[in-house]
């Protein structure tokens, strides 16, 4: 919510008798009336429960509440991790064209021949940019794609008959999901320290690689912002040990263009659409996690895949080593189409210079964000930096967590917080690209002043919105979805 707007809000507006329309009288014609026709236990015995709103009402009521919440398109949002980037509304127009929203998935491949092209090449465009030949379009979301990945590399190692490979080695720096799709593909996780350059730890993680080492999950630039650059290495043990390394695509907008996980020994890898390629995305959704394989891993990738017949397009099933559909149809294809369109719009050379000013943009901010707080690992960064309020915590109370809530009051989403865990009171910042000289400066004068704050001012933060600090556990997992009537006791906490 912007500053400007008010902080007070009627939520229950339904007043009986109030209407928006009204719903005619039911004129088809039937040999007897419908009370007859209908079995008595189906009809209702009274009317729904409605909120009953005119109009006008209505609209304001909606339009109100969609303004309440930040957006790439009304505020900074320097999520890091997120990819938050401006999501260019051509490709909403495009993918709202009635060729391609009004398809059913069920459709013959016969009359799907637009869109199982635009797949295909998307499934190259992949396959290029990662510099890994294969690729599955089906999983929807990145986490979705570590565990598909997961679930290719068991499937490879079995019909290899080297089941004792058990596990899955995951540098702490990693993001949650990594060790979660490990254990929820059947493997054991192992973690790898980073050492003080932020960097994997060489020395944990050759003590800790062995014969039954699977994969090591590895994320580059990792979730400090940082190249590994030893990464050649790490790949070549690996391999020297018959393992497989997965990269986490999940920055790869730090590297388009400029290098390729296949070129740096990655043997699986998946892309989060939604982000590197301006899926609108945020609140848990909508996403797309492809994933892109060597060609020794292809067998094994989900079924089917799009493949060229001639000049035909064609669903392939004849998989016999696939793990099997991991969602249904062809995978997220809203995502996946807005992907190509940006894929399409800047080629090879605009995908570079996405990852340029992305790294620009992101060390420009590191600069200034380093005369303000701690930020405890060496720059140059790639796509994001991860600066550490611990002192500040220590000397005048404020958390990271104060800090992001009072960055609302100024009409700036926060940063991620406390996350990567290697980092205390940690705030990672990732700009993206489209962010302007003027959007940057403006936030980190905010969080200079911020710092200089009375802290209980910033303590008690946001003071311009509605809702300022929830029960978090509460606020996910205890959520009202669903308008009820209005009773006595549910009265108080609907007025909010
Ligand atoms: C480094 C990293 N890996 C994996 C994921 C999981 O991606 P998704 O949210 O699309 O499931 C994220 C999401 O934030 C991430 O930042």
């Amino acid at each position: 919510m912007n500053n400007t707007q008010s902080t007070q809000v009627i939520f229950e507006i339904s007043k009986p008798g109030r209407r928006c329309h009204r719903v005619p009288p039911c004129d088809v014609p039937t040999e007897r009336p419908l009370s007859e026709l209908i079995p008595s236990n189906h009809l209702a015995t009274a009317p729904p429960a409605l909120p009953e709103v005119g109009e006008i009402d209505l609209i304001r009521h909606f339009t109100n509440l969609s303004t309440r919440n930040m957006s790439i398109d009304t505020n900074f949002y320097p999520l890091g991790s997120c990819t938050m980037k401006y999501n260019p509304k051509r490709h909403e127009r495009l993918a709202a064209l009635a060729g391609l929203a009004a398809l059913h998935p069920l459709q013959d491949d016969e009359t799907l021949q637009g869109i199982l092209e635009i797949l295909y090449e998307m499934q190259q465009f992949l396959a290029e940019i990662s510099g890994l030949p294969a690729v599955s379009l089906q999983p929807a979301a990145g986490a979705q794609g570590e565990l598909t990945a997961l679930y290719v590399a068991a499937a490879y190692f079995r019909d290899k008959g080297e089941t004792h490979r058990r596990k899955v080695l995951v540098p702490d720096s990693a993001h949650g999901t990594n060790p979660a799709s490990a254990a929820l593909a059947g493997f054991d996780t192992v973690t790898i320290k980073s050492g003080p350059d932020g960097l994997v730890d060489l020395s944990d993680l050759k003590a800790k690689l062995g014969d039954d080492t699977a994969v090591f999950m590895i994320t580059n630039p990792n979730t400090l912002g940082l190249f590994e650059t030893q990464i050649t290495t790490i790949t070549d043990w690996l391999h020297a040990k018959g393992a497989l390394v997965y990269l986490d695509g999940a920055n790869m907008n730090a590297i388009l263009g400029i290098t390729r996980p296949g070129d740096f020994g990655a043997d699986m890898q998946h892309y989060n659409v939604h982000k590197t390629f301006t899926g609108p995305h945020g609140g848990g959704g909508p996403g797309s996690g492809p994933i892109a394989v060597r060609d020794f891993l292809a067998p094994y990738l989900p079924a089917p895949i799009i493949v060229k017949d001639g000049a035909k397009f064609r669903l392939n099933y004849d998989m016999p080593k696939s793990i099997g559909r991991v969602r249904s149809f062809f995978g997220n294809i809203g995502i996946l189409f807005r992907g190509y369109c940006y894929i399409r719009t800047l080629g090879p050379e605009g995908l570079k210079r996405v990852a340029e000013h992305a790294v620009l943009n992101a060390n420009y901010l590191r600069s200034r964000v380093a005369q303000i707080f701690d930020i405890p690992h060496p720059g140059p960064c790639m796509h994001e930096f991860v600066a550490s309020v611990r002192s500040l915590l220590r000397e005048r109370k404020i958390s990271a967590k104060d800090i992001c809530k009072r960055l609302l009051d100024f009409s700036f989403h926060a940063p991620t917080v406390y996350f990567p865990l290697v980092v205390p009171e940690a705030l990672m910042m990732e700009p993206t690209e489209t962010e302007s000289k003027e959007t940057l400066d403006a936030f980190a004068d905010t969080l200079a002043r911020i710092k200089e704050e009375d802290p209980e001012i910033v303590r008690t933060a946001p003071h311009t919105h509605i809702v300022s600090r929830p029960d978090e556990v509460k606020a996910a997992k205890d959520q009202k979805l669903r308008w009820q009537p209005p009773t006595a006791s549910n009265q108080v906490s609907r007025e909010r």
